[in-house]
């Protein structure tokens, strides 16, 4: 059965699904990508064609590939957020807002933080005897990631999907009481990581290599500016857009 022959009805969007997803079902795969070249990206990530299947309305090709539209869509917007970033972020609805988080800040945590312990213990091979400041650092990035892992885990496994029913108006009966908890646990932890970026920087003067750095040693300081810029932009959405909106859904 073809998009076009479904009853109105049958097109019903799934649920979650608001008017604001209905612009990008109707568009053509190849005339997004034309728009934005980042949007390729996400149609890779689900699996869809974008090259020869470009002429395809996103709608048809979601169907195609077997994926969600909501999911696809919630990607789309994340990938295209410009100019005034902040400001489209404030206006996503929370399940949207959630879903760029994890797809950009907490995917970026997974990908870099292995390469941030890779190069501090490679540091500790090739100079930790030589010099004293090294095994520390090490120690304290170790530190830095055992804290994010968990942390991200109880977000996605606990809070947001708590988040993502209430936006949607369902009763959470959860474990943790009021969504309160939860939130205060994971602004604590929050601070927690703040203390430790605190500490790398006294370390590292600032992230800034000494004369003498191998390039291992420049690239891991580099690594953990980058890291921080993206943690502190990370923690801003939670702690001051997607919190507070969460806790007005309870009032
Ligand atoms: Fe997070
Ligand atoms: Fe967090």
């Amino acid at each position: 059965m073809s998009a076009t022959s479904v009853s109105k009805d049958a097109q019903l969007p799934p649920h979650g699904f608001n008017s604001q997803h209905n612009h990008w079902l109707e568009r053509k795969i190849g005339e997004l990508v034309a728009e934005d070249f980042r949007r390729a990206h996400v149609f890779s990530q689900f699996g869809i064609d974008f090259c020869c299947g470009g002429g395809k309305s996103l709608e048809v090709a979601c169907e195609r590939a077997d994926v969600d539209p909501a999911k696809v869509v919630a990607a789309l917007n994340a990938a295209t957020l410009t100019g005034s970033k902040e400001d489209e972020l404030n206006q996503l609805p929370l399940d949207q807002l959630i879903e760029y988080i994890e797809s950009t800040h907490h995917q970026y945590v997974r990908e870099k933080a292995p390469l941030l312990v890779e190069y501090s213990e490679k540091m500790i091979r090739a100079h930790g005897e030589h010099y004293a400041e090294i095994v520390p650092f090490a120690g304290w990035v170790r530190a830095l990631v055992e804290d994010l892992m968990p942390h991200l885990m109880k977000e996605e496994k606990i809070l947001f999907p708590a988040i993502r029913a209430m936006s949607h108006g369902e009763q959470v009966e959860a474990c943790f009481g009021h969504i309160g908890n939860p939130i205060n646990a994971m602004q604590h932890e929050h601070e927690e990581v703040g203390l430790i970026l605190q500490k790398l920087h006294e370390l590292t003067n600032d992230f800034t290599p000494p004369e003498y750095a191998c390039t291992t040693w420049r690239v891991c300081y580099a690594t953990l500016a980058e890291f921080e810029a993206d943690l502190h932009q990370h923690i801003h959405l939670e702690n001051n857009i997607l919190f507070p909106k969460a806790l007005v859904l309870t009032q």
